[in-house]
């Protein structure tokens, strides 16, 4: 059925820069820069950089599309979007769980993301601090982060900050908030990520970063580090729980899906490899290493970092204001699909739901606030409540949302109307994407979902902190490339 355009209540990006923006902010995240780089250092480097791209290709653009697409042809929140398609296809109602499970997830991730989001604004504003003050660094930063973790005031302080900053933004409304935030702080983010990079060309071993990065040791691989690389892919392009089908509810039907999805996909990737690339000269002339997993190192490692450097504190007021305002952006796009749901479902302003999402998110964030103190020790499944609402949201209902989207993106719509959504495509990359769509991203996501839950049992620490040799010396084409070299 091809569709006449019609605009969603909500609003409407203004043009495809905006949208693309918007669906960049989200992608760009604390998951691009902190995790792909740490990933990136236990897994090998270049060979789980290449993987990464790979999955970013083959199973991450596809099921962007879907979502964008998908949300098109709503023009609703999530869950009403769901229901219009059902109807329209004559599906089981059950396909709607897309939208539940995605609005839960979104409440989820953001109520943790929001704490640890609070703390680069912290060091944001210990890095101005030190700066105005004239002191010659932070301090220890390993005595400030413990004491930041320790104080369950500071961090629900910092956590309370950073929701207010996100409602402000998603009250404001598409155009008014999401869309004049995103043309502000994308350009803030690209510039502060290039003087990064820029002074990282100035350490002197920015050639031994590239080498890092680009020169894939596949002795490295596993199925462990294969799937990780998948999961990586997942989460820095922000899908599985209808965020980006939100966006695409905005966005009007004259502008290319395909070719937009894939600038997304280029821009995520392209800040995660910059990111790494700003990260490892750093890291790699002041001979550290990333040894102390994701947080450690972005929130002690580095400041101890710029502690020696010299303008070392500007680099950390950069490097801390970066990683605050991409979170922020990705933030916005896990708050928008409750509160536009909130907005259809009841007589709630935009400006009210967001304030009522805002609280039921801030809430459920004082368990991750007082995961790293008061309720550190009680656990569950060995994982402290902080980590079980990582493991849940991203290991298990990501994954699974995503399998849902590709399913009905490949056999519940019908050809005829994907083929309407993507007209401007040419039918061999049509034929890809369905064809991706329908078969190979389905099953990968799949092997990705059962190595989340622990069935295969892939994932397991002891597998990524095996040593090089003993992996190497496994397999005999190894060996051999080693003594050929
Ligand atoms: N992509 C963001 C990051 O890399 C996080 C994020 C924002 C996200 N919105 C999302 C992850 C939706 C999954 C789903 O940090």
């Amino acid at each position: 059925m091809v569709r006449e355009d019609n605009d969603s209540r909500h609003g409407m990006w203004s043009s495809r820069l905006a949208f693309v923006l918007a669906a960049t902010g989200s992608a760009v995240g604390l998951g691009n820069i902190w995790r792909f780089p740490y990933v990136t250092a236990e897994s090998g480097g270049g060979a789980f950089v290449l993987i990464y791209l790979f999955c970013v290709v083959v199973v991450g653009l596809p099921i962007m599309l879907a979502e964008i697409i998908m949300g098109r042809r709503g023009r609703q929140s999530p869950i009403n979007t769901l229901r219009l398609l059902t109807k329209e296809s004559h599906a089981s109602g059950w396909w709607t769980l897309i939208g539940w499970s995605g609005m839960l997830v979104g409440f989820m991730i953001l109520s943790f993301y929001s704490v640890i989001a609070g703390w680069t604004l912290s060091y944001t504003t210990t890095y101005v601090e030190v700066i105005v003050t004239g002191a010659e660094g932070i301090g220890d930063p390993q005595a400030i982060f413990g004491s930041l973790l320790g104080n369950p005031w500071k961090l629900l302080g910092w956590h309370t900050l950073f929701m207010a900053l996100t409602a402000a933004i998603v009250a404001m409304g598409v155009e008014k908030g999401l869309e004049r935030s995103v043309r502000i702080l994308m350009p803030l983010l690209f510039t502060l990520l290039l003087v990064l990079v820029g002074y990282g060309m100035t350490t002197g071993y920015f050639d031994d970063a590239l080498v890092y990065l680009f020169k894939p040791d596949f002795s490295r691989i596993t199925p462990a580090v294969l799937l990780d690389a998948m999961g990586q892919a997942f989460f820095s392009l922000s899908l599985g729980m209808a965020a980006i089908m939100a966006y695409g509810a905005y966005l009007p039907r004259n502008i290319p899906a395909g070719s937009t999805a894939m600038t997304i996909g280029l821009a995520d990737s392209g800040v995660a490899l910059v990111a790494g690339l700003a990260i490892f000269p750093i890291a790699i002339a002041n001979d550290l290493t990333t040894g102390g997993g994701g947080v450690g190192f972005t929130f002690t490692t580095l400041p101890y970092a710029f502690n020696s450097m010299s303008f070392g504190q500007f680099f950390g007021l950069a490097f801390f204001g970066l990683l605050a305002v991409a979170a922020w952006t990705s933030a916005i796009s896990l708050m928008e699909p409750p509160v536009a749901y909130l907005v259809e479902r009841t007589r709630l302003s935009r400006f009210q739901a967001a304030i009522v999402v805002a609280i039921a998110v801030w809430l459920l964030g004082i368990g991750t606030v007082l995961s790293f103190n008061a309720w550190s020790d009680y656990k569950l499944f060995d994982r402290n409540f902080q980590e079980n609402m990582e493991f849940i949201a991203s290991n298990v209902l990501l994954p699974l949302g995503g399998l849902a989207i590709a399913i009905f993106a490949g056999w519940v719509l019908s050809k005829a109307d994907t083929r309407d959504e993507l007209h401007e495509m040419k039918a061999a990359t049509y034929g890809i994407w369905r064809f991706l769509v329908r078969y190979v991203s389905p099953i990968l996501v799949f092997l990705v979902f059962l190595s989340a839950i622990g069935v295969l049992n892939l994932n397991s620490e002891s597998d990524l902190a095996m040593p090089a040799e003993t992996e190497s010396a496994a397999t005999e084409e190894t060996v051999m490339e080693d003594s050929a070299e």
